[in-house]
């Protein structure tokens, strides 16, 4: 058996934020952020918690499938920044949603979140004891941004997306083969340094603004465009794919040369690249969703398209995964 999505809805809240609100604040520029990055704007929710951008995509997708709240078994909530520390992501969503049948948990995989939640929920779907995956997936990193950090700052968004995960037994269509990778000797270059066991919440925490994202920048980059173009490559090769098999590379979106190496590196031309971090900056674990979202709503995907997943982020954590489509074009 094999498990394939059959939904997907995604969301952003409303507040559109510039490069230039962040030039009459900070010593940047709208021309700095623009050429290393790729980023023009992105959106933050200042009020709320991740389950008030999650709920209307959870909501949104499991109507699109034609499923109730209370249809769903497992619901899977991939984020670094959830309501709170506990109890978990998932249980506030299930709550807030009324899918009072369902169990879950949260998953933290930073930017690599999606893919590793997406295996998770595949792998229980394939074992035959769960009918339906909830797949929520997204961050409101403005919670753990440091808007004095210059370096950080301009990088985040919030947003993210819901998919449901359901087997199949069309062998054509579904997610077909990953490659995901760990190395814990990424820590010291991105975390965040308060807030855990480690460190607990304290005056002086609070005061050293120990409570956001601490970067390296420069060193994720390199081990980011290796990790991600080297993932991306490897599942085309093992699944004998060229250029020409590929319909689409929805790749993380930290940072455009990072994507343009990844697309590079598989022969790729750009109009088969995903690319909106110009509109939503990193999104961590909601930037892939958003992606797959926004390009089955644009109609520019059709079943048995195939998909290459690819992301690296904190932890470090990488990898892709090859996904058939499965679903006809939205109507
Ligand atoms: N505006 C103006 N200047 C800036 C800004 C800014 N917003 N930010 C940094 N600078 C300056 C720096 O101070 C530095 O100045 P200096 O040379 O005088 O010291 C200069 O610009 C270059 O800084 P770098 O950090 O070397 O810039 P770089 O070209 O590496 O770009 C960036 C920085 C965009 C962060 C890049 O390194 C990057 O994308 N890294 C990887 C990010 C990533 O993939 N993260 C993983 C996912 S995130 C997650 O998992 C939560």
């Amino acid at each position: 058996m094999r498990a394939t999505i059959t939904a997907i809805a995604h969301h952003v809240p409303e507040a559109v934020f510039d490069n230039h609100w962040f030039e009459s604040r900070l010593d940047t520029t709208d021309e700095w952020i623009q050429s290393r990055t790729g980023i023009r704007e992105r959106h933050f929710a200042f009020e709320g918690g991740l389950s008030d951008i999650l709920v209307p995509s959870a909501l949104e997708a499991l109507s699109r499938r034609g499923l109730r709240p209370e249809d769903v078994e497992l619901i899977i909530v991939a984020t670094v920044t959830g309501d709170r520390v506990f109890p978990s992501t998932a249980s506030i969503i299930q709550n807030k949603i009324g899918a009072v049948n369902a169990w879950g948990f949260d998953l933290a995989g930073a930017c690599s979140g999606f893919l590793y939640a997406l295996i998770t929920a595949a792998k229980m779907v394939e074992s035959g004891t769960i009918k339906n995956v909830l797949l929520c997936s997204g961050d409101k990193m403005s919670a753990i941004t440091n808007f004095e950090d210059r370096s950080t700052c301009v990088l985040f968004g919030d947003g993210g997306g819901c998919l449901v995960i359901e087997p199949t037994d069309d062998n054509s269509i579904g997610i077909i083969d990953y490659v995901l990778k760990m190395d814990g000797r990424g820590e010291p270059h991105l975390h965040q340094k308060a807030g855990g066991s480690l460190r607990p919440p304290s005056i002086e925490t609070v005061t050293n603004r120990e409570h956001f994202v601490y970067q390296d920048g420069k060193t994720v980059f390199k081990s980011a465009v290796i990790g991600m173009a080297d993932a991306s490559h490897e599942i085309m090769v093992r699944n004998g794919l060229e250029a020409k098999d590929i319909a689409w590379l929805i790749p993380h979106q930290a940072n455009l040369r990072i994507i343009d190496a990844t697309a590079q590196r598989m022969g790729l031309t750009k109009d088969k690249v995903m690319v909106n971090i110009d509109r939503y900056g990193n999104t961590t674990a909601g930037t892939i969703p958003i992606c797959i979202s926004e390009l089955y709503e644009q109609r520019k995907i059709q079943k048995g398209d195939a998909l290459v997943l690819s992301s690296f982020g904190a932890g470090y954590t990488w990898g892709a995964i090859l996904v058939r489509w499965g679903l006809e074009k939205m109507q």
